[in-house]
């Protein structure tokens, strides 16, 4: 059976993967600091797949904590790694917490990698590098504009990184550049978890539903699209956990035509803030508060996929509609609220 390393697998898109992963039959072992989620997900996945992973508090930043556990672990044949800070917001203000978390992470982790005669990694990017592209829907060709955070610098530094130490080691890597993932599993076990007040639209819109936030603020309706509010590509997070899995059976199957490969993960689709907000009153059957104020700092126009070469290259697509993945949303948040 593979033995599969998942860090940050107690998170939102970790904790959907660990479950994937489980269920075509992969061992996984969970590293989580918890620093932005809780041993409560551990029981979520095991709820749901039966299975408990195997769970380590380590914080990826304490060098030797690493060296340790990959001794320990010496049969681990793929890594997965989600763990990093991941506020915009807050990384203009802490840049350093990022800088520290998101890149001494990866660099200590790689450094136990490049020992192995053979190992797969698959890394947790974002839709991010490419700033405002100038063409819609983007191709991974797309320019990576310079970053617009500390956090977006650290996908794109993430990404320089891997590259480099790929080119002079036995790592094989796919890069997962991911547009905007939203929604929870069917069951309702686990989701994104509300650690304070939510920065990312959809949690937003579901704690506003449920009364627990007065209004949506709408960052902003001058902007140049139809509805002159920013255009994002919404994905289900389990088709995103999806993915991950069919990256990783790529690098194991070696698959993979170079040592590093790029791969947006969208749907395909652009969906404007009020069109989301629609959706929203469509499955919910409420009406949303919202409000429009100004622009929020940083937002780009519009980003969406476009998704042929994960279509055609890793064989995968996006399944679920945007009305599907905010139903799932909304009946996490009663769920988690009852
Ligand atoms: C979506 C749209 C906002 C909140 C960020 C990161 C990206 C990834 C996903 C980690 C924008 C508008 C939002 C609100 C609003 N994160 N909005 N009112 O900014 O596209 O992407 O999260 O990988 O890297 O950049 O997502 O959900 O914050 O915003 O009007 O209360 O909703 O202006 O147009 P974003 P988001």
């Amino acid at each position: 059976m593979n033995k599969v390393l998942v860090t940050g697998g107690l998170g939102f898109i970790g904790s959907h993967t660990v479950v994937e992963l489980q269920n075509e039959g992969f061992e996984v072992v969970v590293i989580d600091n918890l620093s932005n989620s809780s041993i409560e997900v551990l029981e979520g996945i095991h709820r749901i797949t039966g299975t408990k992973p195997h769970y380590e508090n380590i914080d990826l930043r304490d060098k030797s904590a690493v060296q340790y556990f990959f001794k320990k672990h010496n049969d681990i044949t793929g890594i997965i790694h989600f763990a990093a800070s991941k506020a915009v917001g807050e990384s203009v203000e802490n840049p350093l917490l990022y800088y520290e978390n998101n890149i001494n992470s990866l660099v200590y982790i790689l450094q136990e990698l490049i020992h192995l005669t053979q190992s797969n990694f698959i890394f947790s990017s974002s839709c991010t590098v490419y700033g405002q592209a100038e063409k819609m829907p983007i191709t991974e060709d797309a320019t990576v504009q310079p970053a617009n955070s500390p956090y977006g610098n650290t996908k794109q530094i993430g990404e320089e990184i891997i590259t480099d130490v790929a080119k002079v080691s036995n790592i094989n890597s796919i890069l997962l550049r991911y547009f905007n993932p939203i929604g929870a599993h069917s069951s309702a076990e686990i989701g994104e978890l509300p650690l304070g007040i939510p920065q990312n639209l959809v949690p937003f819109i579901t704690q506003t539903a449920f009364g627990l936030r007065k209004e949506l603020s709408v960052y902003g309706n001058d902007y140049p699209t139809p509805d002159g509010t920013c255009i994002r590509d919404y994905i289900h997070v389990v088709d995103l956990a999806k993915a991950h899995v069919i990256a990783l059976q790529r690098l194991l199957k070696k698959q993979n035509l170079e040592n590093v490969e790029t791969f947006n993960l969208g749907t395909g689709r652009g969906s404007s803030v009020i069109e989301v907000i629609s959706a929203f009153e469509k499955v919910s059957g409420q009406k949303l508060p919202y409000k429009i104020v100004g622009r929020r700092e940083g937002d780009v126009i519009a980003a969406y996929a476009n998704t042929d070469k994960a279509n055609t290259v890793l064989g995968w697509k996006a399944k679920s509609s945007l009305e599907e993945a905010l139903s799932s949303a909304w009946n996490w948040e009663q769920k988690i609220r009852s």
